[in-house]
C-alpha cells in the first residue's frame, strides 16, 4: 500500500526523460531541497506556501489541502516533502494506482496522526470508488464505514485527525470537480527559465562536489527542457565526462562536448523529440495530426507523448496545438533543416 515510486516510463524513451526509477530517485535524494529556503524558482507558489504555512502554524493547525499540477520533474514531490518538513509533521506517501480499494486508503487515514501530510502521487488515476473515500476525509475529516448490505446497511462514521492531503498530477483535467474542488490550495507547476536551471546545476554540483563554471552551467541549463529533473542528470553525464575526459572540472567545451554524445542538441531536444517532430513534418505534411496517429506511428502510447514528451516542446513553439490536432511549428521546420513547402522557403525561390 505504502507506495514506492514505480519507473512509469515505458523503455522506448531516451534515458533523459526516463529518471523514475526507486535507485535513480534514491541517488537524487541528497540533490531535493529540503526546505523552502533551498528551493529555487516558482517564486510565487513558494511565496503562497509560505504564508500558508506560517499561518498555520501560528494557529496550530494543519495547512490546507494542497493539489500541485505540471509536467514530470517540477518538483512536485518535492513540494510536498518539504511541506512536511516546513510544518514539522511526518509524511505519509502513496499514489493513485497504489490505493486500489477504499480499505486501502482506510487503513492509511486512520494511522495518521494530527497535521500530518498525505501525499498521494498521481491523483488523476485515483480509482472512483476510493474517490469517494476521500470527500468526507477531506472536508470532514471523517470516513464512513458502511456495515452489511442492502437493508440491513449501517454505516459508521469514523473520526480522523486533521490532516493535510497533498495531491501530484500531471494532468488536473482528469480530476473529478468534487475532487478539486476539495483542495485549498491549487498550483500549476511551470517550466522553469534559464536563470533559475543556472542556480539548480550550480546547487547541484556544489552537493556532487564537482567543479562547475558558470558557462559549463549554463550550457547544462539551456539543454534542460525548463525541468530540474533533466538538469540533474545531465548534469550527471557531464560530470562523468569531465572526470574522465577532461580533468573533473565542467567548462563550457567540456558540457558542450559531453552532451552532443548524449545526443542532446541545442535546444536541449533528444531522439525523441526530433523523431517526433519528424514524424509529423514528413509523414502528415506538418500537420495537424492527431496525437493517437503521432503515437501509433512512433509505437509509444499517447499518454507518455501527452505527459512527457509534448509539453516541452510545445511550451518551445516546435510543436502548436490547434482544435484538428498537432502542428509543427516553422521553429521545428528549420531545426530540422527542412525546407517548409507552405512559406516560401528555398524550393519556391529557386522556382522563380
Ligand atoms: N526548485 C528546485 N530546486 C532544486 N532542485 C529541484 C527543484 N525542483 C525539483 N528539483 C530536483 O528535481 C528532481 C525532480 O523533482 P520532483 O521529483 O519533485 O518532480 P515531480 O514534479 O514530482 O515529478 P513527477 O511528476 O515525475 O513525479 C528532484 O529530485 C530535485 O532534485
Ligand atoms: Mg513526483
Amino acid at each position: 500500500m505504502i507506495y514506492e515510486e514505480e519507473n512509469k516510463i515505458p523503455d522506448i524513451l531516451p534515458d533523459i526523460l526516463k529518471e523514475k526509477s526507486p535507485l535513480d530517485e534514491e541517488n537524487n535524494l541528497n540533490l531535493r531541497p529540503k526546505r523552502l529556503s533551498e528551493y529555487i524558482g516558482q517564486e510565487k507558489i513558494v511565496e503562497t506556501l509560505k504564508i500558508a504555512i506560517e499561518a498555520a502554524l501560528q494557529r496550530k493547525e494543519p495547512l490546507d489541502h494542497v493539489l500541485f499540477n505540471g509536467p514530470p520533474g517540477l518538483g512536485k514531490t518535492t513540494l510536498a516533502h518539504i511541506i512536511a518538513s516546513e510544518m514539522g509533521t511526518k509524511i505519509i506517501t502513496s499514489s493513485g494506482p497504489a490505493l486500489e480499494k477504499g480499505g486501502d486508503l482506510m487503513g492509511i487515514l486512520t494511522h495518521m496522526e494530527k497535521g500530518d501530510v498525505f501525499f498521494i502521487d498521481e491523483i488523476h488515476r485515483i480509482p472512483k470508488v476510493v474517490e469517494e473515500f476521500l470527500y468526507p476525509a477531506m472536508e470532514d475529516f471523517a470516513v464512513d464505514f458502511i456495515f452489511d448490505k442492502g437493508v440491513h446497511a449501517r454505516t459508521h462514521r469514523y473520526r480522523l485527525e486533521p490532516f493535510t492531503l497533498i495531491g501530484a498530477t500531471t494532468r488536473a483535467g482528469l480530476l473529478s470537480s468534487p475532487l478539486r474542488e476539495r483542495f485549498g490550495i491549487t498550483r500549476d507547476l511551470d517550466f522553469y527559465n534559464e536563470k533559475d536551471l543556472v542556480r539548480i546545476v550550480k546547487r547541484s554540483s556544489a552537493i556532487l562536489e564537482v567543479t562547475t563554471e558558470e558557462e559549463g552551467a549554463y550550457e547544462i541549463a539551456r539543454r534542460a527542457r525548463g525541468t530540474p529533473r533533466v538538469a540533474n542528470r545531465l548534469l550527471k553525464r557531464v560530470r562523468d565526462y569531465a572526470q574522465v575526459r577532461a580533468e573533473g572540472k565542467i567548462t563550457k567545451e567540456v558540457a558542450m562536448e559531453a552532451l552532443a554524445l548524449e545526443g542532446i542538441d541545442e535546444h536541449g531536444l533528444g531522439e525523441t523529440d526530433r523523431k517526433l517532430l519528424k514524424t509529423i513534418i514528413l509523414n502528415y505534411k506538418g500537420g495537424p495530426v492527431g496525437l493517437e496517429a503521432i503515437a501509433s506511428t512512433l509505437q509509444v502510447e499517447s499518454d507518455v507523448l501527452l505527459d512527457v514528451v509534448e509539453p516541452y516542446l510545445l511550451k518551445s513553439g516546435f510543436v502548436i496545438r490547434t482544435s484538428q490536432g498537432r502542428k509543427a511549428s516553422e521553429k521545428a521546420y528549420a531545426h530540422l533543416n527542412i525546407p517548409h513547402k507552405g512559406e516560401p522557403g528555398l524550393f519556391d525561390k529557386r522556382r522563380l
